[in-house]
């Protein structure tokens, strides 16, 4: 197992609503969402194509203020925290993978793993080989100097998720990661990204529309129409 493993943390949110204009009037896309995750729990959010998952993600991941309501993440409440102080935080403390793979196509894979750690400060040699242990965790130790254009697009997911995980951010957040695969890629994508972070004792919250892939989390939340719930029915035994 690698060195570096994630500080274990806490996401809280509160009562978050968030309401945009349009030409027809104020929509709200969120209405007082709520829940807790702990530190190194999963769980997936799951709900109807527009019903609000991906602003509920922006949300959390900081990069979409809510209206009303608070993010607390890693003890820290985020509301009232300016854009750079926002931006410090997400760096420290999250990690991302998108349904696009998003690599960067003239660097090597090796190269786009260890890409996030150029962000910050000086990169040590340790965590050069942090970089280089994940590329070998999600199995890809061997296509470490294979561009993005020779990969296919579920080792090329395997490298977004190595880079998500790269710094040891204490949440994952992934937006449907294997919405881009086929079933059994997908799948087996999903259970590397899960035991990878269970690994590491990363915290996940995974968007997805595949119940195969919800059932592979500790827990399911569910939206509909901007309204969040706990799937019960899901968790009964
Ligand atoms: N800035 C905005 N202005 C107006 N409407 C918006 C804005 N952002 C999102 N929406 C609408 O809010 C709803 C929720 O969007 P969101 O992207 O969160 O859905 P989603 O659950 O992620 O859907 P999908 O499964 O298709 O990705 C959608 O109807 C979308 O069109
Ligand atoms: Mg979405």
């Amino acid at each position: 197992m690698t060195a570096t493993t994630a500080t274990l943390q806490t996401l809280h949110v509160d009562d978050v609503h968030h309401v945009v204009p349009t030409v027809q009037g104020d929509l709200t896309l969120l209405h007082g969402a709520s829940f807790t995750i702990a530190a190194g729990e999963t769980a997936a959010i799951m709900g109807r194509s527009g019903s609000g998952k991906t602003t509920l993600l922006s949300i959390v991941g900081l990069m979409l203020r809510a209206t009303r309501g608070e993010v607390v993440i890693a003890g820290q409440p985020t509301s009232r925290l300016s854009d750079a102080e926002r931006a410090r935080l997400r760096n420290q403390t999250l990690g991302f993978v998108f349904q696009g793979y998003s690599l960067v196509p003239h660097l090597t894979a090796a190269e786009n793993v260890a890409l996030p750690l150029s962000y910050g400060p000086a990169v040590s040699s340790a965590e050069r080989r942090a970089a280089a242990q994940l590329l070998e965790m999600v199995g890809l130790g061997h296509a470490a100097r294979r561009y993005p254009r020779h990969l296919s697009g579920g080792e090329q997911q395997r490298v977004a998720i190595a880079r998500a995980l790269v710094r040891s951010p204490g949440l994952l957040l992934a937006d449907e990661p294997t919405g881009a695969l086929d079933v059994a890629t997908g799948e087996a994508v999903l259970d590397l990204l899960l035991d990878v972070a269970r690994a590491r004792g990363t915290s996940v919250l995974v968007v997805t529309h595949d119940e195969a892939v919800a059932a592979r989390t500790g827990r399911r939340l569910l939206i509909v129409e901007g309204r969040l719930s706990e799937d019960q029915a899901a968790c009964a035994p």
